[in-house]
Parts: structure tokens; C-alpha cells; sequence
């Protein structure tokens, strides 16, 4: 089959290679799919670079989400049959910019009949880490001011929508007019433009001083340290990720000062530690889904020749939303 390979660590497209493989053959447990669709992930950006948690072994093929139809089925497999329409995340090194990829079927879920296949390949990894990260660690409540950052992007626009499904005011924080723009339509109550202004005075001023009790951070760096100037009494700060490139450094005595929590968000840990949890958390984005209270945005859809491009426009921050890999 014709895959996507990174044999060598650099920026993914220098790293990404498109080359012809072995097909995948499916262990106990495990779904080969025929890919109809894989966004690109900030995290395939990061194992392009060898600087994410999990470093696989080179050769590899990233595209860590996707949604495909079961064309193989291994042994110990109950549930599945060839033919289901499934999402779920790729198990290396047989990721889903591929024609064809692996799926575990501890970690594949039906794919909702209300998206295509583009969003419905969406719906995992950023949704699920909203889901998560709001509900669980946050315990966003209705009536609460809710801060994104990097609010137009992959797992910010499904913060957005997930905020706003609670009842929280979302005061939403992008890079440019372009991306406010996307903020806005997805339902965002209040958007800044970086570029522009200092989120942290408008957030001061939309909160009458008080500031926000739920900061969803997938930037870091001085963004979060900036965001330890406008988070609200007994505000929690949710550590999503650094795609700035600066891991931060946190200052308790500042946290003790102003009675905030920092909480750490590592979403993967729940599909080892508590896979049922992950479970209703699919069930309850299928029936958000099915009602129109989250829409995956897909904003480009690419096809296999064009996936690097895509990859390195996400780390070089260019994109809104997802970019796709549709065959
Ligand atoms: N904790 C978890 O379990 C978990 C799960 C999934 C993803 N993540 C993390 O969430 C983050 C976002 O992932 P994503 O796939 O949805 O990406 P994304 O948000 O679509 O893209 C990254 C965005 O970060 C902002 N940004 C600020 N400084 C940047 C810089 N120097 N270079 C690149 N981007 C910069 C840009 O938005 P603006 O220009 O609008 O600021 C950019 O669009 C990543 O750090 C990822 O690792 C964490």
C-alpha cells in the first residue's frame, strides 16, 4: 500500500516520506480499516520532531485519528465486523495517513451515521480531551467564564462547542482576524486577537476583574503565565499542551496567593486507566453529534499526495480547525 513514512526525526516535511509498504495484518485484537479519513494532530507534528511522549520506533506512519471501514478482522475480536464504519487512534507504526491502518478495538468506537467520514474522524482526540479535560478535571459549571486559547484550532474549536453545550461564557484567543472569525461562528461569546490585544485585560474587563474560572491551555509557555494574571478565585488552569514550543515552569506560591488549581490533562492515560470512561465519553459525543451541539470543523480536506504540506502547516500554526487526509 502507499503510506506515509517517517524514517528520520525533523519538521514533518522534511521527515515525511511517501513510499509503498507492507499492508498491516491485524494481531489478537486488533482491525485492519480501509482509511476514508485522517486529520492531522499536533502530536503527529511533535513525533515527526521526536518530541512527544510517545517516540515509536522509526520507520513509522503518523496519523494518529482517524475513521475506516473494518476490512480485517484479527483473533479475540468480539463486536466488530468487516464492513463497520469505525474511528479511532492508529497503532503505530501503522498510523491512518495510509491507505490502509491498524486499529486496537480497546480503542475503536463506532463512527456516528450523522458525520462524513471527514468529521467523524475528528471526533476523537480533540472532543474526547475537551470531554475530559472540562467535565472531569475542570468540572466546568453553567454560568462560568470559560478562557480557550488557541481557540480556532483542532482541540480549541472543540472547546469551544463543548463550553458552550455546558452553559459557560467563552472568551476565545487566536492568531489572527481569519481565525477569530472561525471563533466567532463556532459560538465563541467573546473573541481576542492576540496579535491585537492582551487577552488578559479582556478578560478583566468581560469578568468585571474577577477573571476565569476554567482556562483551557493547549499553548503554554508565557501564554499560561499570562493566564495565571486573569484566572478567578478558585479557578483551575487545564495543562492541554505546548504547541508554543516552551514547556512552562508553574509558580505554586502565586497558585497558593490566589487559590487556583493547575490541573494536568493527559487524555491517552484514560484509554489504560479507565478505557470505560472513554467508552461514555464516545457515547456521549455521538448523542452531542446526533443533536447538533458539536460539529467537528473541517476546514481543508487533503488528498494522500498533499498530507505533509498539511502536517507542517499545523505545526507551523497556519490552520483552523482540521485539515483531513480524505482518500
Ligand atoms: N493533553 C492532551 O491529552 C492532549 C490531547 C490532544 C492534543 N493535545 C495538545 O493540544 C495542542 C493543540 O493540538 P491541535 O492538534 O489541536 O493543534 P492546533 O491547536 O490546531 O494548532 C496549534 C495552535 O497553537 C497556536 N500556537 C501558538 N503558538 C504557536 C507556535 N509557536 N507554533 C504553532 N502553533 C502555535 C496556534 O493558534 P493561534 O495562532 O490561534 O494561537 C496554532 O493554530 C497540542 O499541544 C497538542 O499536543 C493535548
Amino acid at each position: 500500500m502507499r503510506a506515509w513514512q517517517v524514517a528520520e526525526l525533523d519538521e514533518p516535511l522534511d521527515a515525511m516520506r511517501l513510499v509503498d509498504v507492507d499492508d498491516p495484518r491485524p494481531g489478537p485484537r486488533q482491525l485492519v480499516v480501509k482509511v476514508l479519513a485522517s486529520p492531522a494532530n499536533f502530536p503527529d507534528v511533535l513525533m515527526c520532531r521526536g518530541e512527544y511522549q510517545v517516540k515509536p520506533e522509526l520507520p513509522f506512519t503518523p496519523g494518529v485519528e482517524l475513521c475506516g471501514e473494518v476490512v480485517a478482522i484479527g483473533e479475540d475480536v468480539s463486536g466488530f465486523v468487516v464492513g463497520d464504519r469505525v474511528l479511532g487512534g492508529g497503532v503505530l507504526p501503522y498510523g491512518g495517513f495510509a491507505e490502509l491502518a491498524l486499529l486496537d478495538t480497546a480503542t475503536t468506537f463506532p463512527a456516528p451515521p450523522e458525520l462524513d467520514d471527514a468529521e467523524a474522524s475528528s471526533l476523537y482526540i480533540g472532543y474526547q480531551t475537551g470531554w475530559f479535560g472540562l467535565h472531569r478535571r475542570a468540572a466546568l459549571r453553567e454560568g462560568e467564564t470559560l478562557l480557550v486559547h488557541a481557540a480556532a484550532g483542532g482541540v480549541g474549536t472543540a472547546a469551544i462547542q463543548l463550553g458552550k453545550e455546558v452553559g459557560a461564557r467563552v472568551i476565545g484567543v487566536v492568531g489572527g482576524s481569519e481565525k477569530a472569525a472561525v471563533a466567532r461562528k463556532l459560538g465563541a461569546d467573546v473573541v481576542v486577537d492576540r496579535r491585537e490585544q492582551d487577552f488578559v485585560e479582556v478578560v478583566r474587563d468581560e469578568t468585571g476583574g474577577r477573571g476565569a474560572d476554567v482556562i483551557y491551555d493547549p499553548v503554554g509557555g508565557e501564554t499560561y503565565q499570562r493566564s495565571t494574571k486573569c484566572v478567578a478565585f478558585e479557578g483551575r488552569i487545564l495543562v492541554v499542551g505546548f504547541a508554543g514550543g516552551t514547556i512552562q515552569s508553574a509558580a505554586l506560591n502565586h497558585a497558593l496567593v490566589k487559590n487556583y488549581s493547575i490541573v494536568g490533562l493527559h487524555w491517552g492515560l484514560y484509554n489504560r486507566l479507565d478505557p470505560a470512561a472513554v467508552a461514555d465519553c464516545h457515547r456521549d459525543l455521538c448523542d452531542l453529534a446526533a443533536r447538533g451541539a458539536v460539529r467537528p470543523l473541517v476546514s481543508e480536506r487533503l488528498g494522500l499526495d498533499e498530507v505533509a504540506d498539511g502536517v507542517q502547516r499545523l505545526a507551523d500554526g497556519t490552520t483552523v480547525g482540521r485539515v483531513v487526509y480524505v482518500p
